[in-house]
């Protein structure tokens, strides 16, 4: 059989990404051109700012991608961009794009749910073919879900996020600490010199019997225990203290929640994390520490675990092979551009 190429393009937030993939696994070329930077002061994207970004980035980093991978428009199977969820203005430059390109090219085009670009993402370039059914965390800035996954386009949504996302929590997190955005990457860099037992922070919702998540008390009980320790800037030990124990509670909701559903679904043969916060090495860490005898897969860089194209690309090849032309309203998980507008 023929390999298929897919040229894949996310703009949901921060990042201009295109890359080319073939059958869902190899990536030929993948180019980011990241404005968090830009953001890092400012303690989060600026919508607008992000938008005006998106369409200086967009032809450059396409350019790049193509030149890369040595390939010409004419070898492109399908294209396939992310729809949404995400901020409307980034996403109209990366959505606009794809649809010009599409017509200009007479290449099909296939309309991504960003949270199913992450679920895919598992597959670039994975050590082995990682197998279904699998319990999955997808865990961002933007979303914080648990699935349960019995093909590509096949799963149910288990749990969500009740209020913020765990990357979210993250980024306000730091932020109340004084450490630049991504919140994720700072906490982590700050907890490595601390200590996570310092502080006992709350594990919301380990009451109930749910696999939803919650991270709004947290976000408060932290900024209160904040405030009862008067972190001034020239205390680095308390400030690394406090970022450690925070990541530990964030965590360590996570970790409930998987372990959890692993429980009620003993079939599942592997577990899953995907999204930006699956670069947490604690996370990581204390996932395999609870599940000893799971398989526990994350995507083989970093770079993967973050927005990126490739991923969507994967997921374009995934929808193309499993529902050719047709929508994917199981993996729906909030309001979001209109998908018939983005297929043809
Ligand atoms: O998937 P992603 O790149 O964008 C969204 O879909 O939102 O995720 C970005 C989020 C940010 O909130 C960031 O703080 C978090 O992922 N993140 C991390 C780490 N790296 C990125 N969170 C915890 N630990 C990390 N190492
Ligand atoms: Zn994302």
């Amino acid at each position: 059989m023929l390999a298929m190429l897919i040229l894949g393009i996310e703009s949901s937030c921060d990042e201009t990404a295109v890359a080319i993939v073939e059958d869902g696994v190899t990536i030929l070329s993948s180019t980011i051109a990241s404005t968090k930077d830009i953001f890092s002061s400012a303690g989060g994207v600026v919508p607008e700012d992000a938008a005006r970004r998106q369409v200086e980035f967009i032809l450059p980093v396409l350019h790049a991608t193509l030149a890369e991978a040595k390939i010409l428009p004419k070898d492109i199977d399908v294209i396939a961009v992310t729809r949404g969820p995400g901020l409307l203005g980034s996403l109209l430059v990366g959505t606009v794009t794809a649809r010009t390109l599409s017509a200009l090219w007479k290449k099909p085009l296939i309309g991504v749910h960003h949270t199913f670009g992450h679920l895919s993402s598992i597959w670039l370039h994975a050590e082995s073919t990682p197998e279904f059914p699998s319990i999955t965390l997808s865990a961002s800035g933007g979303h914080t879900d648990l699935w349960y996954r019995t093909a590509h386009t096949n799963g149910k949504l288990l749990g969500s996020t009740r209020d913020d996302a765990s990357g979210e929590a993250f980024d306000k997190g730091a932020s109340m600490l004084g450490l630049p955005y991504p919140g994720g990457p700072s906490i982590a860099a700050s907890a490595e010199s601390g200590d996570e037992h310092t502080f006992a922070l709350p594990i919301a919702l380990s009451g109930e019997d749910t696999l939803d998540f919650s991270f709004s008390g947290l976000k408060t009980a932290f900024k209160n225990t904040i405030k009862d320790q008067k972190l001034k800037d020239n205390d680095p030990q308390l400030q690394s203290n406090l970022a450690a124990s925070y990541q530990f509670a964030i965590c360590g909701q996570l970790v409930d929640r998987i372990k959890r559903a692993c429980k009620q679904y003993p079939e599942a043969k592997e577990v899953h994390l995907v999204g930006g916060v699956s670069a947490n090495t604690r996370l990581r860490e204390l996932v395999r520490h609870a599940l000893p005898n799971t398989v526990v897969r994350t995507p083989e860089s970093i770079r993967y675990c973050t927005d990126n194209a490739a991923m969507i690309a994967a997921a374009g090849y995934f929808m193309h092979q499993e529902k050719e032309g047709s929508a994917l309203e199981e993996f729906e998980t909030s309001a979001t551009l209109p998908l018939d507008a983005f297929i043809s």
